[in-house]
């Protein structure tokens, strides 16, 4: 098993203690390689927002830094750990530019294979909006499953309490059984999948994202991205999602 740890927190304090400990806690329960990337090290420039990656592919993206690479230590992981301190109530702008950089992967996704995890921490409050945004947009590109772990961790929290929150060891459980299990697409992904396949293979989509019209045109019959068992209800509703769209574009 090999996670790959997206580390956005500037410093390596309170995240890091969480995420080191955590990693400590998955290690007891089997085999599991960790290979960190810490975010302010990789000196991803910022998106500039001309679209490229969403409408043409992500080899279109005109910025020279090391986003493919990433991509590629990303889909040879079976887990993936995003970490990110609470700043003013949201992720820090290290892994808002990362999920910027990355957001072809909402078009077409591709994480199919890994199974995510985030950790935050933060002096008092806003763990919801982190985790829960960071949930939204890793399921949008793909991914097996999510787990969280967030920590309030105040400047007067010793390190022995942090380290020793019995939440770490309960996550990393959730997060190793996980890696082990099995796997179906969430109703929300396969809802997003047939909206996506029929709004992209429209015409009239194909002239603002012919990269997209590509993809889903190869994916007609298809009631999800890979060949994976849907359940009857989720295929239902995802034809229904697809109906529905069919009719609104006309
Ligand atoms: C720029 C900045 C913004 C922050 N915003 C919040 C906030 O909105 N709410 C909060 O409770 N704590 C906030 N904090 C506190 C951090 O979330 C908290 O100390 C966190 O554990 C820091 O993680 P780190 O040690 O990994 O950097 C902020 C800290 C910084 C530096």
């Amino acid at each position: 098993m090999k996670v790959v740890v997206i580390f956005g927190s500037p410093r390596k304090k309170n995240s890091y203690l969480v995420t080191r400990a955590f990693e400590e806690e998955l290690l007891k329960l089997g085999p599991v390689e960790f290979e960190y990337i810490f975010l302010n090290k990789l000196s991803l420039q910022p998106c500039i927002g001309c679209h490229n990656c969403l409408f043409y592919g992500k080899e279109k993206c005109p910025l020279p830094d090391s986003i493919q690479e990433t991509l590629q230590s990303m889909l040879q992981a079976d887990g993936l750990v995003f970490v990110s301190p609470v700043y003013v109530s949201q992720v820090t702008s290290l892994l808002k530019n990362f999920i910027d950089r990355f957001s072809f992967l909402s078009h077409r996704p591709r994480l199919y294979g890994q199974h995510a995890m985030a950790i935050s921490t933060t002096g008092a409050i806003g763990l919801k909006n982190v985790l829960g945004y960071i949930e939204k947009v890793v399921s949008e590109w793909g991914i097996r499953s999510f787990t969280k772990l967030g920590l309030v961790t105040p400047p007067d929290r010793s390190r022995d309490d942090i380290v020793g929150d019995k939440r770490i060891r309960q996550a990393a459980g959730r997060f190793y059984k996980r890696l082990n299990g099995g796997w179906s697409p969430s109703l929300k992904q396969v809802i997003q999948f047939n909206a996506q396949k029929t709004f992209f293979s429209t015409l009239q989509a194909k002239k603002i994202s012919p990269r997209d019209h590509e993809y889903y045109s190869a994916l007609e019959s298809r009631d999800y991205h890979v060949d994976v068992k849907i359940s009857p209800f989720n295929k239902f509703i995802g034809r229904l999602i697809s109906h529905a769209v069919r009719m609104k574009s006309g």
